[in-house]
């Protein structure tokens, strides 16, 4: 070791979200090599092999030499078969499926990834590019710097494989615009807390953020500016693309929100014939909610959701599509079934499931229909009832994934109508029994939120997710009786060093002793 030098990092790996198996090994650290060979033999590993070679100053290879120490990215059947075959006999001619000590399986699960850091190399085996990405993302949280500047990965053995099938994380981009660009730095800090689904909440009364080829007036119009009279803008088609490629190559697949009955005045700013006058609103750039609404009696109205949800759908390669739902005031419940039942019917016509968020569940709804959860304060029974009769469940309570929540009265960002939301309270919260009485199986996932109100810059949208979205993704990654609050306090500690080396600003709770 003395040409190595001594680790730093003495408290042991310090991975989050948590995995279903961390095993140190009683082996010496892995040391590694400049210009390590990555060696991934399938071509459909190769994005997650740039991806780790990258990370260690590492080159991509097919195949290693004999005897040389190797980072080995592997594909496995997704019946536990290797994909490639005899390709994959191990340097001694031995099947890699034998190589294995039985009760080390991979887990079960498209998303599990087994990695094992031996001191002549590192295995990753997985059965998608999503499972070989989590574990790149554990390795490098697993990486550390010698005293003398080595790059050392502990002996290891781990076994993982996510709680829930939906981690998700929306963003509000019609409050505040965001560009592409933020939105890249959001989907890698997505990817590096394993989260696997971008929501983005593209429209609303004050703006809306995506050109529809259907319906060009709605950008035109109604993208210029953000909440306060702070400059807007919008997606084309081809920045949507390029974001939603960026984002499925980090295995994250965008879910598109266009919020419909309620939040549209920037639909109705666009087009007249959507208003029972006929004549386009106002402009609105405040922060007021519930005030408009499309009219089920209008002619326009039906075409109107038919083209948008279609243009946004065949946009989408992703199953879903969000209709929103949320927040109407003062119209009536028929009304209300009818308009949500139009815009669920042109999602479903073109081929996608249907995501809505809670008060959806007040109306006939098809099965599989995903009811999204957020405010606490309302009577939980209807989503109960919506999930014995089929819909699925995602989970974001105001009160502990709101991310746009201030952490304590006073704090300068972010808005308090659902609370104050510390980093523990983001953490401390079990999914199982928030609804008590849904079926466990009605259970999709948890999802956290930004809404953008008074979130003006990346540094700002930045500030509220960290540390709090290592909390929500923990919560929606690891079993729960691997989840444990003093135990995650000082895992996350080490995401803080992390996070001031990638130069991203952050909210050092003081509910943690952070290492920086
Ligand atoms: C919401 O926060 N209105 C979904």
């Amino acid at each position: 070791m003395s040409l190595v030098g001594s680790v730093r990092h003495v408290t042991g790996p310090a991975v989050v979200p948590r995995p279903l198996r961390l095993q140190q090994l009683p082996d010496e650290p892995f040391v590694l090599l400049p210009g390590i060979a990555v060696v991934a033999p399938d071509a459909a590993a190769r994005h997650a092999a740039q991806r780790l070679a990258a990370l260690v100053g590492g080159s991509v290879q097919a195949a290693a030499a004999p005897d040389t120490p190797v980072l080995r990215l592997r594909l496995l059947g997704r019946d536990g078969d290797d994909l490639a075959g005899d390709d994959l006999a191990d340097d001694d001619g031995q099947p890699a499926a034998e190589r294995l000590p039985t009760g080390d399986e991979l887990p079960v699960g498209d998303e599990a990834y087994r990695l094992r850091v031996r001191p002549d190399g590192v295995e990753v085996d997985a059965r998608t590019p999503a499972g070989l990405g989590h574990a790149i993302t554990t390795l490098a949280q697993l990486l550390t710097r010698t005293t003398a500047g080595a790059q050392v990965l502990p002996a290891v053995l781990v076994l993982d494989a996510p709680r829930f099938a939906w981690r998700g994380l929306s963003i509000d981009v019609a409050r505040h615009f965001v560009r592409v660009g933020d939105l890249e730095v959001v989907v890698d800090l997505m990817a590096d807390h394993k989260l696997n689904v971008l929501h983005l909440h593209l429209t609303d009364d004050q703006a809306w953020r995506i050109d529809l080829p259907s319906r060009p007036e709605l950008v035109r119009r109604s993208s210029g500016a953000s909440v306060g009279g702070d400059p807007g803008g919008h997606y084309t088609a081809e920045d949507y693309a390029r974001l939603v490629a960026y984002a499925v190559a980090r295995g994250i697949a965008v879910v598109p929100e266009l919020d419909v009955p309620g939040h549209v005045n920037a639909a109705l700013h666009a087009y007249g014939d959507l208003s029972p006058s006929g004549r386009p609103t106002d402009e609105y750039l405040g922060i007021e909610v519930g005030f408009s609404r499309l009219t089920a009696a209008l002619p326009a109205t039906g075409a109107f959701l038919h083209d948008v949800f279609g243009d946004i759908a065949a946009m989408t390669p992703g199953p879903y599509v969000h209709i929103g739902g949320d927040e109407v005031q003062g119209m009536a419940p028929d009304e209300y079934a009818t308009l949500v039942g139009t815009a669920a019917a042109a999602v479903r016509a073109a081929g996608k499931q249907v995501v809505g968020w809670q008060e959806i569940a007040t109306t006939p709804l098809e099965p599989g229909t995903v009811v999204q959860y957020w405010d606490v304060h309302a009577d939980p029974a209807p989503f109960v009832a919506a999930g014995a009769a089929g819909a699925r469940l995602l989970l974001s309570p105001g009160d502990r994934t709101y991310l746009d929540m201030k952490y304590h009265p006073g704090y300068p960002l972010g808005l308090e109508w659902a609370g104050h939301v510390e980093l523990r309270d983001s953490y401390d919260w079990e999914p199982a029994t928030l609804l008590p009485g849904l079926p466990a199986e009605a259970l999709l996932g948890v999802e956290a939120a930004v809404w953008t109100e008074t979130l003006r810059t990346l540094d700002d949208l930045t500030t509220m997710l960290l540390p709090r979205l290592a909390a929500v993704a923990e919560v929606a990654w690891s079993a729960a009786d691997r989840r444990d609050w003093e135990d995650f306090r000082t895992r996350v500690a080490a995401l803080g060093a992390r996070w001031d080396a990638a130069g991203l600003s952050w909210y050092p709770s003081p509910q943690v002793d952070w290492q920086r």
